[in-house]
């Protein structure tokens, strides 16, 4: 048996990992983990593919628990752990709730630590973990501090463990996508605070989802998408944070634009 655990099965990219993996032939079993049991059964369906179903609010040890559970009940073979489960909120400091802050880094960080943690000794040689890190980790990022703040962790974390778990044939991944299309930027300016005006490109889910399995395959510690977002990598690597800041806050609509920094 082959199985391939992701979280985040009910959305956007970690839905488009779910429909390549079964594309691929190279898993024979999918556990879709988040909270809409409908969207991820739906999924399963549309795929017919072998698939456990555990809605779980991740934010929660509750949550994190059933995956747990279910590891050690069926103890499997783990080909592939992706974390696709995140969250993030566009705000100041003070106009993000604390309730949702410690949300945001219990799903982004916590929860993605402790899956990881408790599939890796389920996991053989050939083992592939895929974190995801988001573009936003390159260059802090004001007004979407949290949100950029959980993914550095996420790639300092995953770029460490990939080397860890060398030894063992397992490799770890950071998957760093610029802005893509799903409904994360929809959820991340619900609540009408600032945000970037100029999003473009959107990426396809297809498309970097597909990037980003070939990585895996190879054992790359970090998976940057297209060359916008490499471009970006590179001259966050180049250019001094203040005046990356400056360029960020020129891209935020609203009041912020006019700040004097
Ligand atoms: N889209 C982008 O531009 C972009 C760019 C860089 C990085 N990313 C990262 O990519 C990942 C996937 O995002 P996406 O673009 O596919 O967004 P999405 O369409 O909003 O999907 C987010 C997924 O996270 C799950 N989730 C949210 N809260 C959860 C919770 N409390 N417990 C368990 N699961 C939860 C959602 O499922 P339920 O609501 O059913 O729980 C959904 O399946 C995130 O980590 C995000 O930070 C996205």
């Amino acid at each position: 048996m082959s199985l391939a655990i992701i979280t985040g099965a009910s959305g956007g990219i970690g839905s488009e990992f779910a429909r390549q993996l079964a594309g691929l032939g190279i898993c024979d079993e999918f556990w879709f983990v988040a909270r809409n049991e409908e969207r991820m059964q739906k999924l399963a369906d549309e795929l017919g593919v072998k698939a456990k179903i555990i809605g779980a609010d991740l934010t929660s040890m509750e949550g994190i628990n059933k995956v747990r559970a279910a590891l050690e009940e069926e103890k499997p073979k783990v080909s592939f752990l992706i974390n696709a489960s995140g969250f993030g909120n566009f705000g100041a400091f003070d106009e993000i709730s604390e309730d949702e802050v410690i949300k945001m880094i219990d799903l982004n960080a916590k929860a993605l630590v402790l899956l990881t943690h408790m599939t890796i000794p389920y996991m053989e040689l050939g083992g592939r973990i895929i974190q995801l890190g988001s573009g936003s980790c390159f260059t802090p990022l004001p007004y979407f501090n949290i949100y950029s703040s959980s993914k550095v962790f996420v790639l300092h974390y995953t770029k460490s463990l990939n080397y860890e778990l060398k030894k063992y044939g397992i490799r770890a991944t950071c998957f760093c996508p610029g802005w893509v299309e799903t409904e994360f930027l929809g959820k991340s300016t619900a609540n009408g605070n600032t945000h970037p005006k100029s999003m473009k490109p959107l990426l396809k889910c297809e498309d970097v989802v597909r990037g980003c399995i070939k990585a895996s395959i190879k054992g790359k510690a970090m998976y940057v998408t297209n060359w916008y977002t490499k471009l970006q990598h590179l001259l966050f690597k180049l250019v001094p944070d203040c005046i990356l800041t400056k360029l960020w806050i020129g891209m935020l609509e609203g009041e912020r634009k006019n700040e004097k920094l």
